[in-house]
């Protein structure tokens, strides 16, 4: 099929690719030139595994990225992967998935076969039936038997996006005409997965609650680590137990410092947002939110514990990114915890294979070392943010700290002496 995607960014260069790969001819739209630039060099502008290789593969050839929208005229599919991140109040700004549909409606002036005009961002229930397809519908001047309308929410993870968009466990495809639905499906055709049919608002919704419950699971494993940690339980020895249950299952159980990323927290604070406006109090999903924010700060106060006052202390800082495998430091929990040991006057030392220079930017003013032994040598104490498997591997690096005090937010040392947050 001629695939379009709108917006370059992490979602839409990932699925383009994707596509690409399986064998479609795909353009991205990208207005950043720098981006489109590197694309059709088949250099990816975010790291992700797998991703160079399949775009060095295709770029050129399936795949190609522009800054205009004409591309759009031959396209039997238009894929909306634009940023819908996160206001001031909590919920989603919509502005670019409006602009973005206006763009795609007045280009599809020019595209006489049927098309189907798919959203990808994550949206409130409503986003697709009540801005974009009316959008749409008005700056291209076309009928709706002449464009299709879906929602087809992404379920990928950073770093494993290419294994989860080539083997998803489902792929939801929300429309309310039937022929739109097909269309949308014939996509999909090369990917073995349970292919789920809603409605747009259902598939909307359906997103937003799989990021709100895989948040929860991993607050719920975080209060219940809390208890376990004044107790004297291991949380881990329980939630292995636990998650024998296959209504339970053993995944998004890791208690530890907290989910951070571009997705749950934003995700579970729009649900929060939208639920107030239609008149509800979602106490759950607060206290999910609540459960996430606390944790981090679990994690110096274990170290005054510990330390006593941090104040012109040396305290080391291993793993920055929001999770192991990315530069992504979005929402990453080693952020408040660096800007909690500054509050307290502590000396940060930090380190991360991969996400120092996006860190730089947040805290221009700590030393960032180039090893984790740099890091930790004539340390007071260690915070480990990030379950790096390099950092498995420390141990005679320890003994370089000044006190060997070591606090883990994530289950990942094999080293004795260390204190877990919840654990
Ligand atoms: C998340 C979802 O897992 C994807 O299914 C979804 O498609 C994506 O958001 C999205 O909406 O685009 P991602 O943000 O890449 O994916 O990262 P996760 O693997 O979900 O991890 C999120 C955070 O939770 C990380 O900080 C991680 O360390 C933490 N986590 C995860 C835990 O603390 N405990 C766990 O058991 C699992």
């Amino acid at each position: 099929m001629r695939i379009s995607i709108v917006g370059g960014g992490y979602v839409g260069l990932v699925t383009g690719t994707c596509f690409a790969q399986l064998g479609n001819d795909v353009t991205i739209i990208e207005i950043n030139a720098e981006k489109v630039t590197k694309i059709n060099k088949g250099h990816p502008p975010i790291y992700e595994i797998g991703l160079e290789d399949l775009l060095k593969q295709n770029a050129g050839k399936k795949l190609r990225a522009s800054t205009g929208f004409e591309a759009i005229a031959s396209a039997d599919i238009v894929f909306i992967c634009v940023g819908t991140p996160q206001k001031l109040d909590g919920s989603a700004d919509l502005s670019s998935i409006e602009s973005a549909s206006s763009s795609v409606g007045t280009a599809l002036k020019n595209n006489l076969s049927y098309c189907c005009v798919v959203v990808k961002s994550t949206v409130p229930p409503g986003t697709t039936e009540k801005i974009v397809q009316p959008v749409v519908l008005k700056t291209s001047g076309k009928t709706e038997h002449e464009v299709g309308f879906a929602m087809n929410p992404e379920f990928l993870r950073e770093g494993r996006a290419i294994e989860d968009f080539m083997q998803p466990d489902r792929i939801v495809i929300g429309s309310n005409d039937l022929r739109a639905g097909k269309h949308v499906a014939l996509v999909y055709q090369g990917i073995s997965a349970p292919v789920i049919h809603t409605g747009l608002t259902a598939a909307e919704m359906i997103k937003y609650t799989s990021n709100a419950f895989l948040a929860t699971k991993i607050s719920f494993a975080n209060e219940i680590g809390n208890i376990c940690k004044h107790l004297g339980i291991d949380v881990y020895e329980v939630m292995k137990g636990v998650g024998y249950d296959p209504r339970i299952g053993p995944s998004f159980l890791n208690a530890g410092a907290g989910f951070g990323g571009s997705c749950l927290p934003k995700d579970v604070s729009a649900l929060v947002s939208l639920a107030k406006d239609a008149g509800e109090n979602p106490v759950m999903l607060q206290s999910v939110l609540t459960v996430n924010e606390q944790q981090p700060f679990r994690m110096v106060a274990l170290l005054e514990a510990k330390l006593g006052s941090i104040s012109g202390k040396r305290i080391a800082v291993l793993g920055l990114s929001f999770k192991d495998n990315t530069d992504d430091i979005r929402e990453s929990r080693a952020i408040p915890v660096i800007r909690e040991l500054l509050q307290k006057r502590a000396y940060v030392t930090a380190y991360d294979p991969m996400a120092i220079s996006n860190m730089r930017q947040v805290f221009p003013g700590i030393e960032y070392c180039s090893c984790a032994a740099d890091t930790l040598a004539g340390s007071d104490g260690c915070l480990v943010m990030t379950e790096w498997p390099e950092f498995s591997r420390l141990d005679k690096e320890f003994d370089q700290m000044a006190h060997r005090v070591i606090i883990e937010g994530r289950r990942i040392l094999t080293c004795k002496g260390a204190d877990g947050v919840c654990w």
